[in-house]
């Protein structure tokens, strides 16, 4: 045991040298691709292979240089989605096909086809005005919306397709090579520089099993020049162009430890997914491909010139401004789907139609979450609980790092730390709160931990190009990797989640898991190598992106599954991948405690949230180092409006529970905390709509804004929903902050103040310390709870608040969900409540949004208060349905047009009427 302990590794043993992550000048498809590229390869449609049946049309595509054929498929896909595969006609072998992304097969609708007199090809589907322009020399395809070419695939001639081939072949073509009298060291140089079969990682030699696969593709977006999404890279949230510098936006899960902000590099989770817009149309690129990929954007901007040629008279041409994408990928098919928007809501729809919508999740898990690496042990655990209690500070969870097993192997208590954990849980249920505890990938080599044992009997993890158990280094020292691609390996790893498995775990007790990309220190840029071997004999390059999410989705059924499919589990994942949504939530991995940090996590949420993931969120007051007081505060208000909320700290940074920075830095925290809790009935409505209508929490302004060109860039603010305009204070010692307020016909109102503002303006707003900048939009109703307890589970029957924002009409919309919060009874037996507000002629009116709800909840609505009433009204009533009318007494402010009830008695879910007169 000692030993074991001995081989354990520490923070300060894995401080990552960052020279080891590569660039695209180091990645060899990149240099492989470019040099081919460079050359031109033209590809044409095989006019007489077309066929079209029911579910899709085909036809073959052949380089003109290698004459080797590929299949292309077209698909159309309910819901204005267009489907394009390309794979080679007979593979050697299969290529690499994601699987288990989407939700179940896609709907597929006829395409009706016509050829064109040139034999061109052209498919329409449905009903739609969308039509498919298939250009058969060169191949070229074209995405057209009455008679506006919105994208075209391949205008750019970057197909590029690397066949499998038999080494043997290679070998003799390398004889043959030797035969002409070229330099043969300077070919081989070239070779090894290419890296055709092997290619060198730091003092990594990854063996390609299947020689070079790598495959790509451009498309050129027309009119476009706002391009987001893609992640998860440390950068703005509008992409940036990146032709010509090698600067290619990465895709490859990465463990990178305080990673550098506005750079490229790939973290930990990526998302093949694209959004571009313009005025009036939103589209998506999704690439469905698991491997190392890579994006280059370049944008043309519109040109206007003159034509002079025409005569006399010179007329003046406009090309308008185009954005190409460049995808390239290490292997697999080229898979890839066009999201037709038009609008921002429709794209969300398609995009979730394919990868599935975020999960509801429950409501515990949306309050505020307290880790630390580490919680020593049971007593801290104690002391710390007791700390919020007695500053009056609400929390939901209280997280336990990996020191909290015996000598890192999860599943396991450190029996000294926690020997009683049953009772630790008893004492935070008490108190309405949960626990979380981490479970990482990694299994430490230990004969003797049940885990590795039975994993490895049966085979369960991935195996290295020579054929054992893959080993690598982690937190337990020496351990093998489990094969989350397998389904039976899921199956069993969701099974030790089951109580009597899971020794000392209750049902409050959830899964966060982390190292997942997966890290693997000292290996090949601190992950795994790409021969390493997995299930099905797919090599990891194959599906090294999808490794994570994997895991995610074994954790989130097995926490299901312990409750017998009745509670909604609670998963938060480091490395994700298109559709971690439906299993949970995702952070931003180890930020640093700096300015610089606390203001790109807008961007990054931003980019995350558009790409499905509703629920994520950054380490509050920033991973590595000690933030100063001031950044903590600020970092505290800025997470209270960030949809996943967690304090957390890594090893040897001084303790910073909010109550440790003088009484009032505690009160400025426990301020923001507390506005997190009172706006909890707007976070769960929100999740419920992103859950069933796919619309993300957190919203950039562009999204609300679609026609808007100011929003367009905007990443220092955001919408949470439609109703709240959020900007953070991301920078030191300011007094003021420039705020933009979208909307020529909109009305916003200061929180605070209750000051409003037309829209379309930049204001600017003073701000002291204890300032958040939040602005609710003029027509929107805002349901808030009025009394903040210990935790939302202390809260659940706690008064709400209406907080009613009219528009320049005098009207206002909202909507409330709830229900128990924890179970999946919302959706089998109905068990919710989804209530509808509305004010329009100076009356608010509470009725159901939904008949088909039932939940018996005993919450009343006791305070409303109605922002831009411009007149004094000289009586308020309340008019209940069974017909009882009751005089309310209320305030009003005439300088500020705002009225105060209070002291109300209205039950959430019944039908009432409040009546301004
Ligand atoms: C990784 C995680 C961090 C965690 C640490 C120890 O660095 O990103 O959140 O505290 O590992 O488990």
């Amino acid at each position: 045991m000692e030993a074991a302990q001995k081989e354990e590794i520490s923070v300060e043993d894995e401080a990552v040298d960052k020279s080891i992550f590569r660039d695209c000048s180091k990645i060899a498809f990149y240099r492989r691709q470019k040099q081919n590229l460079s050359k031109k390869s033209i590809y044409q449609v095989l006019v007489d292979s077309v066929t079209t049946s029911e579910d899709g049309t085909r036809f073959k595509i052949i380089n003109e240089a290698t004459k080797v054929p590929l299949l292309a498929e077209v698909y159309g896909i309910e819901g204005n989605i267009f489907r394009l595969k390309i794979n080679e006609e007979t593979p050697l072998k299969p290529r690499y096909e994601v699987p288990d992304v989407l939700t179940s097969k896609p709907g597929i609708i006829r395409l009706n086809s016509c050829s064109g007199d040139t034999g061109n090809l052209v498919l329409t589907a449905g009903k739609g005005d969308l039509k498919c322009h298939i250009t058969a020399n060169p191949f070229k395809v074209d995405l057209v919306s009455e008679e506006d070419t919105v994208l075209s695939i391949n205008s750019q001639s970057q197909l590029y397709f690397e066949h499998l081939q038999i080494r043997h072949k290679q070998r003799a073509a390398k004889e043959n090579e030797k035969d002409a009298s070229i330099d043969t060291s300077q070919q081989q140089e070239n070779q090894e520089n290419l890296g055709l079969w092997e290619e060198k990682c730091g003092n990594f030699v990854d063996v390609k099993a299947n020689g070079p696969t790598s495959i790509g593709l451009d498309f050129s977006l027309h009119g476009f020049e706002h391009l987001y999404g893609i992640p998860q890279h440390a950068e703005s949230h509008q992409l940036k162009n990146n032709t010509g510098d090698g600067d290619a936006y990465r895709l490859y899960n990465l463990d990178v430890y305080g990673y550098k902000i506005h750079d490229k590099m790939g973290i930990y989770g990526s998302i093949p997914y694209l959004l571009a817009h313009k005025l009036g149309r939103t589209i998506g690129i999704f690439w469905l491909n698991a491997s190392e990929t890579l994006v280059e954007i370049n944008t043309e901007p519109a040109v206007e010139y003159s034509q002079t040629q025409m005569g006399s008279v010179a007329a003046k041409q406009k090309v308008r401004s185009r954005t190409h994408v460049h995808w390239m990928s290490e292997s697999g098919i080229i898979d890839v789907f066009l999201l037709t928007g038009p609008t921002p809501s429709d794209i969300f729809k398609q995009y979730s139609h394919l990868t599935g919508a975020q999960a509801m999740p429950p409501l515990f898990s949306l309050g505020y979450h307290q880790c630390r690496w580490n919680y020593e042990d049971e007593q801290d655990v104690k002391a710390v609980d007791a700390g919020f209690d007695e500053h009056d500070i609400p929390y939901d969870v209280m997280w336990l790092d990996i020191e909290h097993t015996e000598g890192k192997r999860y599943f396991t208590w450190d029996k000294e730390r926690f020997p009683n954990p049953k009772r630790m849980q008893e004492l935070l249920r008490s108190k309405g709160r949960k626990l979380v505890v981490i479970s990482d990938p990694h299994i430490k080599i230990d004969p003797d931990y049940s885990v590795y044992a039975k994993a490895k009997e049966q085979g369960f993890f991935v195996r290295s190009r020579e054929g054992g158990d893959f080993e690598g280094v982690c937190w337990p020292g020496l351990s093998s990797y489990l094969d989350f691609t397998n389904p039976k390996v899921r199956e069993w790893y969701s099974s030790l989640f089951a109580f009597p498995a899971y020794q000392g775990s209750t049902d409050i007790l959830f899964i966060w898991n982390d190292m997942n990309e997966p890290s693997v220190f000292r290996g090949p840029e601190q992950t795994m190598q790409k021969d390493a071997v997995h299930h099905g004999n797919w090599e990891h390059r194959e599906l090294h992106n999808i490794y994570g999410f994997y895991q995610q989705m074994a954790t989130a059924e097995g926490l299901i599954k312990r409750s017998k499919g009745k509670e909604r589990p609670f998963v938060l994942t480091r490395s994700f991948f298109a559709g971690s949504q439906k299993y949970g939530a995702v952070w931003t991995g180890d930020n640093v405690a700096e300015w610089s940090y606390l203001k790109i996590s807008i961007p990054m949420l931003l980019t995350l949230s558009i790409a499905g993931i509703s629920f994520c969120g950054a380490d509050v007051g920033g991973f590595v180092g000690n933030p100063e007081t001031e950044l903590l505060v600020r970092w505290y208000q800025t997470g209270a409006y960030q949809p996943f909320f967690r304090g957390h700290a890594t090893m040897n940074t001084k303790r910073r529970e909010p109550w440790l920075f003088g009484k009032e830095h505690t009160q400025l925290i426990r301020e923001a905390i507390r506005e997190r809790y009172a706006l909890l009935p707007y976070w769960y409505s929100l999740f419920y709509q992103a859950h069933v209508t796919s619309q993300p929490v957190m919203r950039p302004l562009w999204i609300e804004f679609p026609d808007e060109l100011e929003t367009f860039g905007i990443e220092d603010e955001y919408m949470l929903g439609s109703a709240l305009l959020v900007h953070p204070v991301t920078e030191p010692k300011v007094t003021t902050v420039d705020v933009f307020l979208p909307g020529s016909n909109e009305v916003w109102y200061d929180l605070k103040t209750f000051a409003h503002w037309e829209g379309g303006c930049t204001v600017k707003i003073p701000v002291a310390l204890d300032t958040i900048p939040v602005f609710q939009r003029g027509g929107t109703i805002v349901p808030v709870k009025t009394t903040v307890g210990k935790s939302t589970g202390w809260m659940a029957d706690s008064p709400y608040g209406l907080r009613v924002a009219l528009c320049t009409k005098a009207s206002a919309m909202g909507e409330l969900y709830l229900d128990d919060g924890h179970s999946f009874q919302y959706l089998h037996q109905k068990q919710f409540l989804h209530r509808k507000f509305s004010f329009c002629s100076s009356v608010l009116i509470n009725s159901s949004a939904n008949q088909r709800g039932h939940y018996p909840s005993r919450c009343v609505v006791d305070k409303i208060l109605v922002l831009g009433l411009r007149k004094e009204p000289s009586s308020v009533t309340t008019h209940l349905s069974d017909g009882k009318d009751q005089p309310v007494a209320f305030t009003y402010c005439t300088r500020t047009s705002t009225l105060h009830l209070d002291k109300l008695s209205l039950h959430i879910g019944t039908d009432w009427e409040v009546h301004f007169k």
